[in-house]
């Protein structure tokens, strides 16, 4: 019972060192959001990055990940995205959980039960859920002593107006037995949260609520024409998730980063 604050952020997408993504180095906007989350968000309980945790899978690549986010004050917990390598993410971060292969994990913050989905099917963009991960996801849901649950995944179960990624989701099959599995239950399922699309975007999902976090790398870029072809270099966002005991709460927070890689800190108490 009582009050948790969970960060997110999404989709960083480690290149190796000296590379460059689309102009620029992902390494250097992640360190700044968690210098920035260590500096006002050290009070939160966990931290968990919503998947394409790398550019290509790479051991190098890993290993900044790891050095950058075990910096972090608090737990911090990953899941898989189309970009990433199981094997390779395994083996750099030794994950206490990575039954049957996949990297699934139940995590308990006092009475909620954040469900850790990996929906990564490599080879693909594109997400999927097979019978062995949905048998893991109905035990946890039968038999969690959690009076809620959150769930957490890359790719999002529905189109989501970018046409370049909505065919690019979790497969349409896969994502309608999802959505009977969370709406089954006696136990609400308060929140979905996701990637992959490198956007801020808020969704009832047929009556469950699902938001993503704009990531903290690469962002895809608004225009008339809106195919979601096109990138820009917004400010890093990240997420505070507030769960209560009977409702979850979004905040997204953007992190300004100053000519010497630094986070911007507040300067001045609002009066109003
Ligand atoms: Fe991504």
């Amino acid at each position: 019972m009582g009050l948790h604050k969970v960060i997110l952020l999404s989709d960083p997408h480690i290149v190796s060192g000296g590379e460059l993504r689309y102009g620029i180095d992902p390494a250097k906007r992640l360190q700044a959001t968690v210098d920035f989350i260590n500096a006002f968000h050290g009070d939160a309980d966990l931290c968990i990055l919503l998947g394409d945790l790398v550019q290509e899978g790479r051991h190098d690549q890993y290993s900044r990940l790891k050095e950058i986010t075990g910096q972090l004050t608090m737990e911090v917990q990953f899941i898989m995205g189309n970009h990433d390598d199981r094997d390779v993410f395994i083996q750099i971060f030794d994950p206490a959980v990575a039954g049957d292969g996949f990297v699934q994990q139940e995590l308990m913050l006092g009475s909620t039960a954040l469900l850790l989905l990996d929906t990564m099917n490599p080879g693909h963009v594109s997400g999927a859920y097979c019978r062995q991960r949905r048998r893991w996801l109905e035990d946890r849901l039968d038999r969690s002593p959690a009076s809620q649950f959150l769930v957490f995944m890359h790719h999002p179960p529905f189109p989501v107006h970018v046409p370049k990624l909505d065919h690019k989701g979790l497969d349409p099959e896969d994502a309608q037995w999802l959505h009977a599995a969370l709406s089954r239950g006696a136990k609400p399922v308060r929140h979905v949260l996701f990637g992959h699309i490198h956007r801020n975007i808020a969704v009832n999902w047929n009556g469950l609520t699902a938001s993503s976090v704009r990531n903290t790398a690469h962002q895809r870029a608004r225009d008339l024409n809106d195919d979601g072809t096109r990138f820009w270099h917004g400010p890093p966002c990240l997420g505070v998730l507030y769960i209560h005991d009977d409702r979850t709460l979004l905040q997204m927070q953007d992190i300004i980063i100053d000519s010497d890689g630094r986070p911007q800190a507040p300067v001045e108490e609002l009066m109003c």
